[in-house]
C-alpha cells in the first residue's frame, strides 16, 4: 500500500504540529534567501525534479505568481492552465482529470468556484492537491497572514485578531486557524453575512476562541492584528445590497486607533480603497500588506515542501 498523499484543502483537517512546521520553515526559508536573485533556487532544493500544475477557475494575480515562483524556487516547474483552457471547461470530469494529472505532474494546486470540487479531485488523485482558493476557503492566505503577523508582533499563540467585514472564504480559514494555532478571533459583521456555521460550530467544538459581533469598534478593541477583505468577492451576485449593508464596517484610522498601539494591519489583495478600507489605514505605519503578499510566495514553498513530504 503505497501512503496516501498528503492534500492541503483546508487548516480544520491539518495537525497543529505540521502547520508549525510550516510556518518555521517558511520563516528559516525565507531568511535564508535574503538578498538572493527572485529565481535562484534554495540550497535544498526540495522541489527538485517535481512538477506543480495550477489550475484557475477564477482570476487571480497573488496566488498566480506566488505559486509559480515557489516551485522555480524549490528547484522544480509549474505548469498554469484556466479550466477554460482545459476539457474541464467542456465537461470532462473532475475525477478523470485528476487521475490523468496524477500521472503527469507531482502536485495540483486549483483555484475553484466550488468548494466541493477541490475535494472530488482530490479524492481522485494519487498526488498532493492544494486548495488555492475556493468558495468556501483560503488556507494558503491565512498561512501568509500568519507567517507575516509573526515576524512582526511574535508567536500567534494568546494574541487577538479581529477581522471586519464579511464572513466569507478568508474569514473560515481564520475560524479553522484559531483553535489550531491558540488565538483568539473577534469577528464583527453584519448578520445578514456571517460566517459558516459549520465552521464556527467546530471551532467552537475544538475549544477555539471565536467571538461574534456586529459592532466593528467592539471587535477591534485592543487587538493585535486588525484584518479585512472585499465586501464582494469573486461569484458574489449581490454586490449592491453588500456595498449599503458593509458600509458601517470601512477599517478606517478612527477604527484602528481602538486596537492596540502595536497592533497591525493585514489585507489578502486586491483592494477597495474608500470601501473595506482607508488609504490612511492601507497606506499607513500599521500595514503589512506588502509583506503579507510577499509572504505568499514563502507560506506556500513551505506548503509544498509538506507536501512533497520534506517537512513535517
Ligand atoms: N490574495 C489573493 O489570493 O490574491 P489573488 O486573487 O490575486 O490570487
Ligand atoms: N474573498 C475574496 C478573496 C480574493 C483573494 C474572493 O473570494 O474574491
Amino acid at each position: 500500500m503505497s501512503t496516501p498523499p498528503r492534500h492541503f484543502i483546508d487548516i480544520w483537517k491539518l495537525e497543529a504540529h505540521d502547520l508549525r512546521a510550516i510556518l518555521d520553515d517558511a520563516r528559516a526559508r525565507k531568511a535564508a534567501r535574503k538578498g538572493w536573485p527572485q529565481a535562484r533556487v534554495d540550497a535544498d532544493a526540495p522541489g527538485a525534479e517535481r512538477t506543480l500544475a495550477m489550475i484557475f477557475e477564477k482570476n487571480s494575480t497573488r496566488t498566480r505568481f506566488s505559486f509559480d515562483a515557489a516551485i522555480r524556487q524549490l528547484g522544480g516547474s509549474g505548469i498554469i492552465s484556466t479550466s477554460a483552457d482545459m476539457q474541464l471547461g467542456r465537461g470532462e470530469t473532475i475525477e478523470d482529470t485528476a487521475r490523468v494529472l496524477s500521472r503527469m505532474v507531482d502536485a495540483v494546486m486549483i483555484r475553484a468556484n466550488h468548494h466541493e470540487d477541490v475535494e472530488l479531485f482530490a479524492q481522485n488523485a494519487t498526488i498532493p492537491v492544494i486548495n488555492g482558493l475556493t468558495d468556501k476557503s483560503h488556507p494558503c492566505q491565512i498561512l501568509a497572514d500568519i507567517l507575516t503577523f509573526e515576524e512582526h508582533r511574535g508567536p500567534i499563540t494568546g494574541k487577538t485578531i479581529a477581522w471586519v467585514g464579511d464572513g466569507n472564504n478568508v474569514c473560515s480559514s481564520f475560524i479553522h486557524a484559531a483553535p489550531k494555532l491558540g488565538f483568539k478571533l473577534n469577528i464583527a459583521c453584519p448578520a445578514a453575512y456571517h460566517p459558516d456555521l459549520y465552521d464556527l460550530a467546530r471551532a467552537a467544538e475544538q475549544q477555539g476562541q471565536v467571538e461574534m459581533t456586529e459592532d466593528p469598534r467592539e471587535a477591534v478593541r485592543g487587538a493585535d492584528c486588525v484584518v479585512t477583505d472585499t465586501w464582494v468577492s469573486m461569484g458574489d451576485v449581490d454586490g449592491e445590497e453588500r456595498l449599503d449593508a458593509f458600509e458601517p464596517y470601512q477599517v478606517d484610522e478612527d477604527l484602528m486607533a481602538l486596537a492596540d498601539s502595536r497592533a497591525v494591519f493585514l489585507h489578502c489583495l486586491p483592494a477597495h480603497r474608500g470601501e473595506e478600507v482607508s488609504d490612511g489605514v492601507i497606506d499607513g505605519p500599521q500595514s503589512l500588506v506588502w509583506d503579507e503578499a510577499e509572504n505568499r510566495i514563502h507560506a506556500q514553498k513551505s506548503i509544498l515542501a509538506w507536501c512533497f513530504g520534506k517537512i513535517g
